[in-house]
């Protein structure tokens, strides 16, 4: 594949070579809206009687109560917080392919949710594609794909004691005509990481197949094993990561993510171009709260120190996931993904159900909700078939010792059925 542009790195090139016609016209033209309003705000700034006729909403009735839309890739004080984030947390000055002193605002375009990064991503990437996905892998994947015009391929990248096996994965992506891969490490719903060597032979495979990485990294930083790492680290000119601050900073609602690259025409350029087709802009009030809380995190990072609010919620998060590994070990479940003894990051456990429950982990969870004990997620939503995902996060202490005894009455519900014709 060749496209008929000449671009500096194979993320911009693979992109126009796959996606529709149509967008190549929206990422070729310049959008005059967003010119004269940069300007506008500009002089208004220095003459504060500047007359604006530019502004698409009505201002000046309720001026406490306004709230005004802001630039598409996101405020320009958050873009370059997260920008310094990243390149503090996952150590990317100096690194092959990355500017030296790191990522800057202009590798960085704040979107609506990192799901609204994926679904930009994917109109990019995955049109009329093959696109690889973990076996792994977060449910509404094959949703975003697909309506992208895309074709989600399971890629496993493990053999059956789950450690990496890059030749049969390379098979599968031959086989399969696969141009990208969707990555979510540490992993929705098991918590699985790669280690930095198998992050390195990804990189590598990535590089002699020609893959583009699209790289879910929301729960990075929630790491229990190692340093956390970002794919962009080791292929910088072919990846393309899509974060959050809903798991890592508790703010869902806010709806606020970011897509990262370090090709800054990719993210200065051609995403707030997207971004205006999509939602226009990203939450004005969520980008603030972040805003606040990067502050922090940047200002601990710049003074030597490791970001505050995260530690913290990284080890609270820990306790609770100790204390749900213990009671289900204690319970005869197995975990399911690659560490057998404790999750290495993210904020759920996947557990086998005990060989001796007889139902599958579908009509495992409706027990469950029937005798109103607790909710979980069926592991085949994640393709993990007889597999329980029990998110943790989402529970206090109390609630977890609550849920034991409430898991102990399903597994006698399910075991007292099977004996009793
Ligand atoms: C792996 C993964 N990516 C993305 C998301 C969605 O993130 P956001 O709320 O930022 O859209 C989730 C939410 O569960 C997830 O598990």
């Amino acid at each position: 594949m060749k496209s008929e542009r000449a671009f500096n790195t194979p993320l911009l090139e693979h992109a126009w070579t796959c996606m529709p016609e149509g967008i190549r016209r929206t990422l070729s033209t310049k959008p005059i809206i967003p010119a004269i309003a940069a300007q506008a705000k500009e002089i208004a700034l220095r003459k504060p009687d500047f007359i604006r006729s530019d502004q698409g909403q009505i201002v000046g009735v309720f001026p406490d109560k306004e709230i005004y839309y802001g630039p598409s890739a996101g405020l320009e004080e958050l873009r370059d917080l997260v920008g310094k984030f990243w390149t503090n947390a996952y150590k990317l000055k100096d690194r092959p392919g990355i500017p030296p002193e790191g990522l800057n605002k202009k590798h960085v375009a704040i979107v609506s949710g990192a799901t609204e990064g994926l679904a930009i991503l994917m109109h990019l990437f995955a049109y009329r594609q093959n696109v690889g996905l973990m076996s792994l892998h977060w449910s509404n994947y094959k949703g975003i794909i697909q309506n992208a015009g895309g074709n989600p391929i399971v890629v496993d990248l493990f053999d059956e004691n789950y450690n990496t096996d890059f030749e049969k994965a390379e098979r599968c992506i031959v086989e399969n005509k696969i141009t990208s891969l969707l990555l979510n490490f540490p992993n929705n719903p098991s918590g699985d990481i790669l280690s930095e060597e198998e992050l390195a032979q990804l990189a590598k495979l990535a590089r002699k197949k020609n893959l583009i990485l699209i790289s879910d990294e929301v729960y990075n930083f929630i790491r229990y094993k190692g340093e956390p790492q970002s794919m962009l680290s080791f292929a910088p000119e072919r990846t393309v990561v899509v974060s959050s601050a809903s798991k890592e900073y508790l703010i869902p609602g806010a709806r606020v993510g970011y897509v990262l690259a370090a090709d800054e025409m990719f993210t200065n350029s051609w995403m707030p171009n997207m971004i205006r087709s999509f939602s226009s802009s990203p939450n004005t009030l969520g980008q603030n709260i972040l805003i606040e809380l990067l502050r922090e995190e940047v200002n601990d990072f710049e003074n030597g120190r490791s970001p505050r609010i995260i530690t913290a919620i990284k080890k609270e998060l820990k306790s609770r996931c100790d204390l749900m590994i213990s009671i289900l070990k204690e319970k005869g479940f197995m975990l399911a993904g690659r560490d057998k003894d404790f999750p290495s990051g993210a904020i759920s456990v996947l557990a086998r159900l005990p060989e001796d429950i007889q139902i599958d982990d579908k009509a495992f969870v409706e027990k469950a909700l029937e005798l109103e004990k607790f909710s979980a997620v069926p592991g085949s939503v994640f393709g993990a078939p007889n597999c329980i995902r029990f998110g943790y996060a989402g529970m206090t202490k109390e609630a977890i010792l609550k849920f034991s005894q409430g898991l102990q009455d399903v597994l006698d519900s399910c075991r007292s059925q099977r004996r009793d014709p």
